[in-house]
């Protein structure tokens, strides 16, 4: 089994030609959060079954623990024995809220409340969400909040009492109301929040069915303080934002009929729903129940043609968490898709909005970024990515959305890094996935170095697979060797089929030496030396331009991709032979500096040669290896150009062993 949870495991979904199934998604994570804050400071049992054991809720349960409430956990189901309003304890630690914002923003409105002081912590991504969104209405309550920048840490310290406000809140968001609504608990006297437009009401239902005295008047709660909480029996329904992702894959895929059971359908929720549905996708709610207080539905999907749309803003707050899955249902779409006003995406576990334009953008797809969105130019259901390496950021939600794609498209060569938070909200993930067949695979990590002749690729890439501990591919040396065969075959460039059947046929194999160094071997016959030589240089690159030879020799290079990783050297690696390689280096120089360095190679192994004539051979090999049709020199899109001219082997070798350590080791 493969750990996903490391942050450069380069990962991706196996596909699958007939999606069925029939399952359930775990529990949904906002009740999760709120049934256990709610049991611990209500009076009396609160038994919980279907709590969602995602790190974020975990996270919320041992903070309650730390806080002094008793919590039982028989894996199956959850007690946790309330203490009442009054009951908590101060804690020995920090509050540690991991990942979890809805936990830090929720425990901000208790802890606002107590008369000890208490830290919340979060790990590096919470640590710089906006937190002074609650600290603001906290504060007016008469809160003691300690921040830098307002984000987290956050410094809480002890009052005993708050005092009850009306709060116009700027922005539609249930942590804000939640924490403002949790601490108006604890004031005497009616505390009102008026959202902009309306956010999930998980918090307002579940306080009413604890016994509180709340009051919704459209956009506006009220909850009246110091009521007596009473433990109750939840049962937490699958979570429709886990679902989501389910949807977005049955729609786009091109056979799929499957249904996500038990899911709450709250209407404060299902934006991702209507926005689907609006899309053309054929999405049904069957057997729609209530079960403690909330809609719940099984859902049944079925591959869709989708089109683009302009997502109306009423949608907007009740589908907030599922944008990044549904800009994958935007690609697989036909027309444009466009989202505007939905600029709190930006401050969610990563800026949503620019990693989700990135991966799509470098799957080749034309994605407009605005302020507040996107623009994404769906391709429709034919669509065909190109090759790439996704970057979830560690945003769990960007991370599973990329996987779907890479479900979608066995096809074409792509990966997906940073998904090591995944655990955070759906920690069966990959286990769900592969009981529809979809297996989590894990790529060996590649290193293209590409170049033009004489920028120094073959020392940089020998050098670095050396520090790596590492295989080398020299991909010149296969094009070198196709060129000696030829002319030992007496076949000129321009005997296109012979070449092709000769590349295919090619008896080519590279032995390890003792020392570390390779040898070639062609027809079993050592030739490392003979194919240095400028005239085979020649000859590699004008047969080099031929599109069915360069086929023949693909999978030859792509053998070479074997642990533990792979530096690979030529002229299209990153680009054609191994594009989702997490860390493609292109370097540059100038042709008189490569004219020089070859002069002095040369000159040192006794060749005599004029400075003008290796300018002009320079000149001429560029010109062909970047103006040819297929497979042209040119640098990746994500590529990292690294000008050498003027640096020493030592200080281009330490740039890219930098970046290595940056994104691949
Ligand atoms: O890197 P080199 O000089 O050994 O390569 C010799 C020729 O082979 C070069 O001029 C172009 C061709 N080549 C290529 O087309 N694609 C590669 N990946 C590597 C080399």
């Amino acid at each position: 089994m493969v750990n996903p949870l490391t942050e450069k495991s380069l990962l991706r979904l196996s596909s699958v030609a007939q999606l069925r199934g029939r399952f359930s998604v775990p529990g949904d994570k906002s009740i999760s959060h709120r049934s256990v804050i709610l049991g611990a400071l209500a009076e009396g049992t609160t038994t919980i079954t279907g709590f969602l054991r995602s790190e974020d809720c975990m996270a919320t349960l041992n903070i309650m623990k730390q806080l002094g409430v008793p919590i039982d956990d028989d894996g199956v189901s959850i007690r946790v024995h309330g203490v009442g309003l009054n009951g908590l304890k101060m804690a020995t630690g920090d509050l540690d809220c991991g990942n979890a914002g809805t936990a830090m923003r929720l425990l901000s409105g208790v802890l606002a409340a107590q008369n000890f002081s208490s830290t919340l912590t979060g790990d590096e991504s919470l640590s710089v969400r906006p937190m002074n969104r609650i600290i603001k209405p906290l504060t007016q309550m008469g809160a003691q909040i300690t921040s830098d920048k307002g984000t987290a840490p956050l410094i809480f310290s002890a009052v005993g009492s708050l005092k009850p406000i009306n709060y116009d809140s700027p922005i539609a968001s249930a942590q804000v109301k939640s924490a403002i609504l949790l601490a108006g608990l604890f004031a005497e006297g009616i505390t009102t929040v008026t959202e902009p437009k309306k956010s999930r009401d998980h918090t307002e239902t579940m306080l009413a069915g604890f016994g509180a005295t709340i009051d919704v008047d459209g956009l506006k709660v009220a909850i009246k303080g110091k009521p007596q909480l009473k433990g109750q029996n939840i049962e937490v329904p699958g979570d429709v934002s886990s679902a989501a992702f389910f949807m977005v894959l049955a729609l786009c895929h091109r056979d799929a009929d499957i249904i996500v059971e038990n899911v709450c359908i709250n209407p404060t929720r299902v934006g991702v729903v209507h926005i689907l549905k609006a899309m053309g996708g054929d999405i049904r709610f069957l057997h729609r129940r209530v079960i403690a207080g909330e809609s719940v539905a099984d859902i049944h999907i079925k591959s869709s043609r989708l089109k683009g749309i302009e997502v109306p803003n009423q949608w907007i707050p009740s589908a907030i968490d599922e944008f990044p899955a549904i800009f994958i249902a935007a690609a697989h779409a036909d027309g444009l898709f466009q989202l505007t006003e939905a600029e709190e995406l930006r401050h969610k576990e990563s800026d949503r909005i620019a990693v989700m334009s990135q991966g799509l953008a470098i799957m080749g797809l034309s994605c407009k970024e605005l302020p507040g969105g996107v623009v994404i130019n769906g391709q429709g259901a034919d669509w065909h990515p190109l090759g790439a390496c996704l970057d979830g950021a560690g945003d769990h939600r960007c991370a599973m959305s990329f996987l779907v794609v890479s479900a979608l498209h066995s096809e074409t060569d792509m990966v997906v890094k940073g998904c090591h938070n995944i655990a955070t909200s759906f920690p069966n993930f990959f286990k769900l996935m592969g009981q529809l067949s979809l297996f989590l695979e894990e790529s060996v990590p590649v290193i293209t170095i590409d170049g033009p002749s004489g920028v120094g690729k073959g020392t940089i890439s020998s050098l670095t697979a050396k520090a790596l501990g590492w295989h080398l591919l020299d991909s010149g040396s296969i094009y070198r060797a196709m060129a000696l065969q030829a002319i030992n075959m007496k076949l000129e460039p321009n005997d296109e089929s012979q070449l092709v059947d000769a590349a295919k046929d090619l008896d080519l194999c590279f032995n390890v030496c003792e020392d570390g160094s390779s040898q070639v071997l062609l027809n079993q016959q050592p030739v490392t030396d003979q194919l240095r030589s400028e005239s085979i240089g020649d000859m590699a690159s004008k047969i080099a331009s031929i599109a069915d030879l360069r086929v023949a020799l693909f999978s030859r290079q792509r053998a070479f991709q074997q642990q533990p990783g792979l530096v690979a050297d030529g002229r299209d690696m990153g680009t054609i032979v191994f594009p989702s390689a997490p860390l493609k280096v292109f370097l540059t120089a100038s042709v008189e500096e490569r004219a020089k360095r070859r002069l002095k190679q040369l000159n040192d192994s006794g060749v005599d040669v004029r400075i003008r004539d290796l300018l002009n051979d320079i000149e001429a090999r560029d010109l062909r290896d970047s103006s040819r049709k297929v497979a042209p020199l040119v640098p990746a899109r994500d590529a990292h150009i690294i000008d050498t001219s003027g640096l020493s082997i030592e200080e281009v070798l330490s740039q890219v062993l930098t970046l290595a350590r940056q994104f691949v080791v």
